[in-house]
């Protein structure tokens, strides 16, 4: 299945660290953080790329070849953890990964051990819900060699549990002080060695102490072995405890004048014996920071610092301290300085401390024997002195810390004060070198202790589960490695006690003699060989000094040289006398009077560290244990390289082939029934897939489906137990490629299901988008009637109300009946002057409404005007002229009103061309024909009417007859009736005239009307009824009367009038 149609809810994909990619394809839980936990059983098909990660699989799980090669796989991987059962090997990286996050914590955090990927947190975990659920003490036991990753471990184990564990009222600065003791404990306790930058130089035993609660209340630290001799020697490219180098590189310039201190190390002879006193990978000056700030975090007073640092600086003069021999070949004090620093730091007196490093003071038969010392001598008791307050300095500072993390019982009520505890042990493993001596000895011994301790608790386990499951106990083959436990501290016939024994024997002792006490009493030992007591060929191996051990794990060679004298660890009597004598407070609780009175020799180192031993084991006896073992992969603290002879060695000595037999002695495998089932259902059709029954019947009948024969598992009262690997991983392969035909027809179920599922869904969501719209529309349609209603009821009050004065019943109304007026007003405006249709306004707005249409009216005509031309205008103003003159007073007005005004009626082409010349400048305005009547007889005459700017000019062909200027011309008379005779009124007095002129025109009103404006003699234009009176030249007068018929009659009559009778119009 690849990771494209994978089934199962798939992860982010990281690359090669993706368990995925590394082959863990089949399904497994999904943590709670969304990780994917692979369960061990899905890693099994993983197997040939990355190994197993429980060595218990291994096929050849005797195969040491097998093994490393398993081990090998998986690191290059970067997988650096694998189980051996609930063991768990780790191999240094050598390099930061990314499996320490909080995210990785919260991976691990209450889930079963095997449900996730080996790592260190796993087991942290599996601890504390042990401790947690059935409130049992545990321990974590921490063991490899120098460089392998133990202490570092610890501090992980450490910030799993201050970052994962609940938190209690105090818990906080508890929490804070576990962490914190580390930097401390590193700085006075840890130094660079050729294996390890930071090398812890003690064994280190730490409790931690949890609540009710599960929170973290307390903690105390045991410590084991501290490497003295570092103090004073330290071999090629080693360095002191960093405590020195941290002073003098990171401590203020007053402090440093305060200790009399120099800033450089290479003034130190202490610090300087493996010339590397300084190492790029290490920052001293940061580190005292830390180391500063930790110290106030654990609850030390500035005194306290004051003090401790004193101390540390004393070693340091110390150090510098030389001898020179006198004549007699005594030592003598050469350095006088450091004597008085000495002094002033430790609070003793310079000339006692002078004394007592120069003298050795014994006690023989109750008298006090002092002799002076040569200068080997000196220099042996000035190393003791540095070696012995430095020890006992760490000591102190381990119990001042105990101090800060004890427990205050004192604060909770009883039922709460139960607590429950967690150890963690971080201590060498086996330790062999070219050259062995005391120390390896007893770290050696040491883990002599450890394995048993894990053998018996181990096989105690086993056989109880065995019990519990109703299982038949199998003897299991293994090396029970008592027998060298009790050869070295076995009651006077072990190896401590001889060596004891040597050490407080008077006379001669040596390093030889107590090989040769060894030889004597244990020469039958079948662990134990010299080079007397071996055979022609391993003689050849070993030196004469050494003896050697079949350790459980491997052979081991010691040599005796140093072994008294390191037991011994002796401190003249004059200088313990000067340090309990010290002001120094410290160095006071340190070295206790009472030990100068005691009669009874103090107990050796060996049998010191026998007894705390003794110590350790029944506290972790009476605790759960649970390992881990650390290897480191090269010597060159390089990342990447996989070392395999060191490793083939570290292995040996770890002793995890031996882990593997004793956890591999029964069966490979072993699940819980309901687990099992689950996993495997699906191989057998009765289980698949669900299976009704009890768990244990379905495994019953699944197994026996898959054909496991009897040797190969057992049924236990919970768990199937499955002897040998090869078939779980044939289990595991048939579960492989069932998968492939399951996920074909789950995806198909799946895809049916998730497309039915889809439609569904849209379906669904049609309908709810339909009835949605539905609503909406409703309620669209429901508001628009309630408006409309509304609005209607408005209309009927505001109607019933609209003639009262404005109030709220009406005045929607009143509005609207405004509003309408006025849109249709605007639409129906009047399309000129002449149209006179006018919407009936309503009464609110009779006034605004006669405004508006005189306004109205105001704008055609000024738009109107605007519009007129310059030859309308005079026809215009001729027509107004004429209807101010005839209007209702001449019967034949109105016919002329439709008819235009023209020009002229004679253009100058029809008037004589005598008259035009005699006319001269005067341009004709207007011409036409006309009758003339005679003044006497009546005759009618045709003549022309010229109209001039300054005169009338009557013309009878080429003559002119009669000229009237305007100014001679008195008015104009005319009936009222339909006739178009005139009479033009010319002034009597001029002589030249003929007297006034009796004319007849058919446009009369256009003829008088141009005339009269012409002359400007508009109010002289005389409309009579009856007749009309006029002159002739001589001063008579004639008359015209004028009387209606039927039709138009000229005549004089028989009283010499003239006789005009018009026509009746009917206008009229
Ligand atoms: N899990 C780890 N991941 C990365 N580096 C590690 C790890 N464990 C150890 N180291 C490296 O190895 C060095 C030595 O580890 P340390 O725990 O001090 O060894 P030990 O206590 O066994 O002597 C550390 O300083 C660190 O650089
Ligand atoms: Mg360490």
């Amino acid at each position: 299945m690849g990771h494209q149609d994978r089934l199962w809810p798939q992860q982010n994909c990281k690359g090669r660290r993706c368990l995925d990619c590394l082959g863990f394809s089949s399904p497994g839980a999904i943590g709670s953080n969304g990780i994917r936990l692979t369960t061990m059983e899905s890693a099994l098909t993983a197997r040939d790329r990355v190994g197993v990660q429980d060595f218990v699989l291994l096929e050849n799980f005797t195969s040491e070849a097998a093994f490393i090669e398993n081990l090998r796989k998986r690191f290059k991987e970067n997988l650096i953890y694998t189980y051996i059962g609930s063991v768990l090997v780790s191999v240094n990286p050598y390099k930061d990964l990314e499996i320490y996050s909080k995210q990785h914590m919260e991976r691990y955090r209450g889930v079963s051990f095997y449900e996730v990927s080996p790592h260190l947190y796993a087991i942290a975990d599996n601890s504390y819900r042990a401790l947690r659920t059935e409130r049992k003490d545990q321990c974590i036991l921490i063991s490899g060699e120098s460089g392998a990753g133990k202490t570092e471990a610890t501090k992980k184990i450490l910030q799993y549990y201050a970052v994962t564990c609940p938190v209690s009222d105090q818990v906080e600065t508890v929490k804070d002080r576990l962490l914190q003791s580390n930097p401390v404990l590193e700085a006075f306790g840890n130094a660079k060695t050729l294996r390890n930058d930071n090398s812890s130089r003690f064994g280190k035993y730490m409790d931690v102490q949890f609540d009710y609660k599960g929170a973290p209340v307390g903690g105390h630290i045991l410590n084991y072995l501290l490497e003295k001799s570092r103090v004073v020697h330290q071999n090629h490219g080693e360095r002191n405890f960093h405590i020195f180098y941290q002073l003098l590189e990171g401590g203020e310039e007053e402090l440093l004048r305060r200790l009399g201190l120099e800033k450089n190390p290479q003034q130190y002879h202490y610090l300087i014996k493996g010339q590397c006193a300084k190492v790029s990978s290490i920052n001293d000056k940061n580190d005292w920071k830390v180391v500063r700030k930790a110290l106030s975090v654990i609850n030390f007073s500035d005194n306290d610092v004051e003090d401790l640092l004193s101390i540390v600086a004393s070693v340091l003069h110390l150090g510098n301290v030389q001898f020179a021999a006198d004549e007699q070949g005594n030592a003598q004090v050469t350095t006088e300085n450091q004597i008085k620093y000495l002094a002033r730091l430790l609070g003793a007196e310079a000339s006692v401390l002078r004394e007592a490093l120069i003298n050795k003071k014994i006690i023989a038969k109750g008298e006090e024997l002092v002799s002076p010392l040569n200068l080997e001598q000196a220099a042996y008791a000035r190393d003791a002195l540095a070696k012995a307050v430095y020890g006992r300095t760490f000591s102190w500072l381990v119990n001042k810390i105990n101090r800060s993390l004890a427990y205050k019982e004192a604060e909770y009520p009883s039922w709460r004060s139960s607590t429950t505890v967690l150890g963690l042990l971080d201590i060498y493993g086996f330790e062999v070198f070219q050259h062995n001596s005391f120390e390896q000895f007893c770290i050696n011994y040491c883990n002599e202790k450890l394995q048993q301790l894990f053998i018996e608790l181990t096989l105690k386990s086993e056989q109880e589960e065995y019990e519990s499951e109703g299982i038949a106990w199998e003897s299991i083959h293994y090396f029970n490695n008592k027998i060298i436990c009790d050869l070295v501290e076995e009651k006077f016939k072990g190896i401590i006690s001889i060596l004891d024994e040597e050490c407080l024997r008077p006379g001669d002792a040596t390093d030889m003699t107590f090989l040769e006490k060894l030889e004597d009493t244990v020469k039958n030992h079948p662990h134990f060989l010299t080079h007397k007591l071996a055979d022609q060929k391993t003689r050849k191996s070993m030196g004469r000094e050494e003896f050697r051990l079949l350790h459980y794990a491997g052979e081991v060679t010691y040599s005796v040289t140093g072994f008294l004298d390191k037991n011994n660890d002796l401190l003249f009597r004059n200088l313990k006398e000067a340090m309990c004598n010290s002001e120094n407070p410290i160095i006071n609780q340190c070295f206790d009077r009472t030990e100068l009175t005691d009669k009874k020799r103090p107990e050796t180192v060996a049998t010191q560290f026998k007894n705390s031993l003794s110590k350790l084991m029944e506290i972790l006896m009476s605790k759960e244990p649970s390992y881990i073992r650390c290897i480191k992969p090269n010597d060159a603290k390089q990342s990447g390289r996989f070392d395999e002879v060191l490793i083939r060695h570290q292995v040996k000595y770890l002793g995890l082939m031996e882990n593997l037999r004793v956890r591999r002695a029964g069966f490979a495998y072993r699940r819980k029934y309901e687990v099992f089932l689950q996993r495997y259902k699906s191989l057998c059709p009765e289980t698949w897939p669900t299976w009704d029954g009890r768990p244990h019947d379905g495994v019953a009948v699944l197994v026996k489906h898959l054909g496991y024969k009897p040797e190969e598992y057992k049924m236990g009262r919970t768990k199937i137990f499955i002897r040998f690997p090869k078939t779980l991983f044939a289990t595991e392969d048939a579960l492989e490629i069932r998968k492939q035909s399951l996920a074909t027809k789950m995806q198909a179920a799946w895809r049916g299901f998730y497309k039915r599922k889809k439609f569904r869904q849209m379906k669904h969501s049609a309908i709810t988008i339909q009835s949605w719209w539905r609503g909406t529309l409703g309620r669209r349609k429901a508001a628009k009637k309630r408006r409309a209603v509304e609005t209607i009821r408005r209309f009927i009050k505001g109607f019933i109300y609209r003639n009262h004065p404005r109030c709220s019943e009406n005045e929607y109304f009143l509005d609207y009946i405004r509003y309408s007026f006025l849109m249709n007003l605007k639409r129906n405006l009047p399309k000129n002057v002449l149209d006179k249709s006018w919407p009936i306004p309503p009464p609110s707005l009779v006034e605004a409404s006669q405004l508006l249409r005189a306004l109205c009216m105001q704008n055609m005509v000024w738009s109107y005007c605007k519009r007129i031309s310059p030859e309308w205008k005079q026809q215009l103003e001729q027509k107004v002229v004429a209807s101010e003159i005839f209007k209702d007073k001449k019967d034949n007005y109105p016919q002329s009103v439709p008819r235009l005004f023209i020009n002229t009626r004679l253009g100058n082409e029809e008037i004589n061309t005598k008259v035009l010349q005699g006319l001269g400048n005067e341009a004709i305005k207007y011409a036409v024909p006309v009758v003339k009547y005679d003044r006497k007889g009546y005759k009618a005459r045709a003549r022309q009417l010229l109209l001039t700017p300054n005169a009338v000019v009557i013309v009878e062909e080429a003559k002119m007859k009669q000229r009237i200027d305007y100014a001679n011309l008195m008015g104009i008379s005319v009936s009222s009736l339909s006739d178009s005779l005139f009479v033009l009124h010319v002034r009597c007095e001029d002589n030249k005239q003929k007297g006034d002129v009796v004319l007849q025109s058919d446009h009369v009103i256009e003829t008088l009307t141009k005339i009269a404006m012409s002359a400007d003699r508009v109010n002289n234009v005389n409309i009579n009824q009856g007749s009309i009176k006029f002159t002739t030249g001589q001063g008579k007068e004639g008359i015209i009367d004028f009387t209606s018929g039927s039709e138009l009659l000229i005549a004089k009559a028989k009283n010499g009038h003239l006789a005009v009778v018009a026509p009746r119009l009917n206008s009229r």
